[in-house]
């Protein structure tokens, strides 16, 4: 299997690794349970020993149970940066880095910890790439209430986004951005891992969590990363001090390997734009991309683009990279590029280019305000619980998505709601759903009598 496709880099990755294997000693066993024994007192383990423990049970050398209790141990102690930085080495080293070098330019990409309505990549991507830079995606797919980049892609008839690593270069190499998912030559060592950690209450783990990104975006091929992390209701990090921690641990990590990277603390108590579901953000993006929306989404995606324009050094700040970025929307080169991505990926541009030919879900509902006031809070978890309710996500990975059902929802917080008006209009092929969703939305809902300041979106640039 190596040896059919890329058998430069897997070859290569895999000399070097043994290299540094042998160059560090790494082979000479080390007793495991002492290693386990070690982190749960609270000594750093070296990188050695973390490279150890990550190569052997990787291998199936160390049992899961063993690997479990090592997990729990890193979960109550921590790591230091430096053990961070040796366990993304050691997973990023698990699989091959791909080898972006011939290819012209910066390259640079965006990881988003995942929200509501976030669509960011679908509009950044073809805008970062219409300004000259490359941007090299791997990303993934919804799970419980956030939805994912791959999942919203697919729902455009004919788009593919299960391409081997050759595409991916051929791709990017033709149009400067491509967008694909998850292979099994990129940090393989993160999916046992992370298997484990779903089942042992090790997926909070700030050091774990670290390791599982950075070895995925490390592998991608990048000079620069941007990292949107967000925060609120609708986030994995629901208060702002643990969003900062992790924009921190990503930022050392990322810089430990040379890399150049700034974080954007981002807000996710409401959901982000008005649309959710997957051929719902596909069409709300396509609005951005031809400029004819300007709101929140385009705020956070702006400042996004804005901040990989800057690293990728076509700018001289994030405020430089925002003014390209809108020029490429004005000018029509961000959407132009947005289909020229879609078509190379095998997707059907005329749904792209003529939003009302997509089908329509079957059924649909409007739930309207029953009594005035300003909206003040949103549960943000069961909106994106709502639209999975309703069909747009999954609640196993088996689950098949319907790519039309999802959600408009209309207000932001501080919005004046009169009775009668409209909140949000439910979409599914499921008649059943609407009445729960329904209520999951409704009850996530707090209203007030006084006015409500509008949320603040961008809470803090760590770079
Ligand atoms: N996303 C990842 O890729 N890994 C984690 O551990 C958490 C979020």
């Amino acid at each position: 299997m190596l040896f059919n496709f890329n058998i430069n880099e897997s070859y290569f990755a895999e000399i070097n690794y043994i290299y540094t294997l042998l160059s560090k000693k790494i082979f000479k066993i080390m007793n495991t349970v002492e290693l386990i024994a070690k982190k749960r007192d609270g000594v750093p383990l070296t990188e050695n020993e973390i490279i150890y423990l990550v190569d052997r049970f990787t291998k199936g050398k160390i049992p899961g149970y063993q690997f479990s209790s090592l997990l729990m141990a890193i979960y109550l102690k921590g790591m230091r940066t430096e053990e961070t930085a040796a366990l993304t080495l050691a997973m990023l080293n698990s699989g091959i880095v791909v080898d972006l070098s011939s290819i012209k330019g910066a390259k640079v990409d965006k990881h988003s910890t995942g929200g509501v309505g976030d669509k960011t990549s679908l509009i950044l991507a073809p805008i970062v790439a219409a300004a000259g830079i490359n941007v090299p995606m791997i990303s993934g797919r919804g799970l419980g209430h956030t939805g994912g980049t791959l999942d919203k892609l697919e729902s455009i008839p004919g788009f593919k986004t299960n391409l081997n690593l050759q595409q991916y270069k051929s791709i990017i190499k033709k149009c400067g951005a491509v967008l694909i998912g998850q292979t099994s030559k990129i940090a393989p060592a993160d999916k046992l891992i992370y298997s484990l950690r779903d089942v042992t209450a090790t997926i909070e783990s700030i050091p774990l969590i670290t390791g599982s990104i950075m070895s995925k975006k490390l592998a991608e091929g990048i000079d620069g990363l941007v990292l949107d992390v967000k925060t609120g209701s609708g986030a994995f990090m629901r208060e702002l001090k643990d969003a900062r921690a992790l924009a921190q641990s990503l930022i050392n990590t990322a810089k430990a390997f040379d890399k150049k990277v700034l974080a954007i603390i981002t807000d996710m108590n409401q959901p982000l734009g008005n649309y959710i579901g997957n051929w719902l953000e596909v069409y709300e993006s396509v609005k951005v991309l031809q400029g004819e929306i300007v709101d929140d989404l385009v705020t956070i995606s702006l400042n996004l683009s804005g901040a990989m324009i800057y690293l990728g050094g076509k700018a001289k700040s994030i405020e430089e990279g925002i003014a390209i970025s809108k020029k490429m929307i004005s000018s029509g080169k961000a959407f132009d590029k947005f289909l020229e991505i879609s078509k190379l990926q095998g997707g059907d541009i005329s749904y792209l280019t003529n939003l009302d030919k997509y089908p329509k879900s079957k059924y649909s509902e409007k739930i309207t305000a029953q009594k005035p006031g300003y909206l003040k809070q949103i549960n943000n978890y069961k909106i994106g619980m709502a639209s999975l309710e309703l069909g747009a996500g999954r609640k196993t990975m088996e689950d098949v998505i319907d790519p039309k059902a999802g959600i408009i929802f209309h207000p932001k917080i501080g919005t004046k709601i009169n009775k009668g008006d409209v909140i949000a209009e439910l979409y599914t092929d499921k008649k059943n759903s609407l009445k729960l969703s329904k209520k999951m939305i409704l009850d996530s809902l707090t209203f007030s009598d006084s006015k409500v300041r509008k949320a603040k979106l961008i809470k803090e640039i760590i770079s």
